[in-house]
């Protein structure tokens, strides 16, 4: 065996002993559904081209497991720590509809491949939105690359414990609300975008800074409904400091200013 074969082996017993935890824990629900919701067979393949290219050398368990995607740990050849958000293509979600009767019956190929597509397009729009925001020199987990349902960026927190979201956030300052105001602000000029999902869910506060994730659903500040998206991200970031305490005198309407000028 040559070291590629090696490293090949291990990170595919790693996926197996992690999918047979993960089993364990999770005892409850449907077997198969589990096996199919970790890692199907395109989603192994890609983590294994990923191992490949050096991007993913190791694979550590789940840091969080949301209904469309789960996100796991892990470090680059370089012992980058990384986080691996990996989209699920056939999630309990989507098999609760109809598609679980579309899926699987061979005669429907093509609508299991165009949901491939589409799903894969999250992956590649998600890591567009962060490269574009990185780039603006907006606070967000670094994009490293994506392939298929699968996107690598740099692993927010310590160990493995991804940093406290802002909703975990103890002591929150009005000082926080000036640092997240100043993103939208970079995010809106610089990078042209609008996040459309801002909330304290979708925020670290690490090492003094707000730092911006999530970024699948952002969108240009063309888009037609732009100013309604970037209303809301304002709103529930103002809410969520009023209720916090923190007593602003700031409206939705001067945030809309100092943003667009
Ligand atoms: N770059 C990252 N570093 C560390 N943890 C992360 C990172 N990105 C996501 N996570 C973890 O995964 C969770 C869900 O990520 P998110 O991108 O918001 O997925 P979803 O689309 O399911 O909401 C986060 O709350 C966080 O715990
Ligand atoms: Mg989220």
């Amino acid at each position: 065996m040559d070291a590629e074969e090696k490293a090949l082996k291990k990170l595919e017993q790693r996926l197996y002993r992690y999918i047979k935890e993960y089993k364990f824990r999770r005892k409850d629900i449907d077997e198969r559904e589990v096996e199919e919701e970790v890692f199907d067979e395109n989603t192994l393949k890609t983590l294994y081209e990923l191992s490949n290219e050096g991007i993913i050398a190791e694979l550590y368990g789940v840091v969080a497991a949301g209904k469309e995607s789960r996100v796991y740990g892990g470090v680059t050849e370089d012992g980058e720590p990384i986080a691996i958000k990996i989209f699920l293509i056939t999630t309990a979600e989507f098999r609760k509809g109809r598609m679980k009767y579309i899926l699987g019956d061979p005669r429907f190929e093509e609508v299991g491949r165009s949901i491939h597509k589409i799903i894969y397009l999250w992956a590649q729009k998600e890591y567009r939105n962060l490269k574009a925001a990185y780039e603006a020199g907006v606070y967000v987990p670094r994009p490293i690359a994506f392939k298929n349902n699968i996107l690598v960026m740099e692993f927010i927190g310590d160990e493995f414990q991804p940093a406290p979201t802002l909703k975990e956030y103890k002591r929150i300052t009005p000082h926080m609300l000036y640092q997240i105001l100043r993103q939208i602000y970079l995010l809106y000029n610089k990078a042209e975008l609008i996040h459309t999902d801002l909330s304290e869910y979708n925020i670290f506060y690490y090492k003094r800074k707000p730092i911006i994730f999530d970024f699948g659903q952002a969108v240009s500040i063309k888009h037609p409904m732009a100013e309604t998206f970037l209303t809301r991200d304002i709103s529930n970031i103002l809410n969520f400091f009023r209720n916090r305490g923190i007593d602003i005198s700031l409206t939705v309407e001067d945030v809309l200013e100092y943003i667009k000028g």
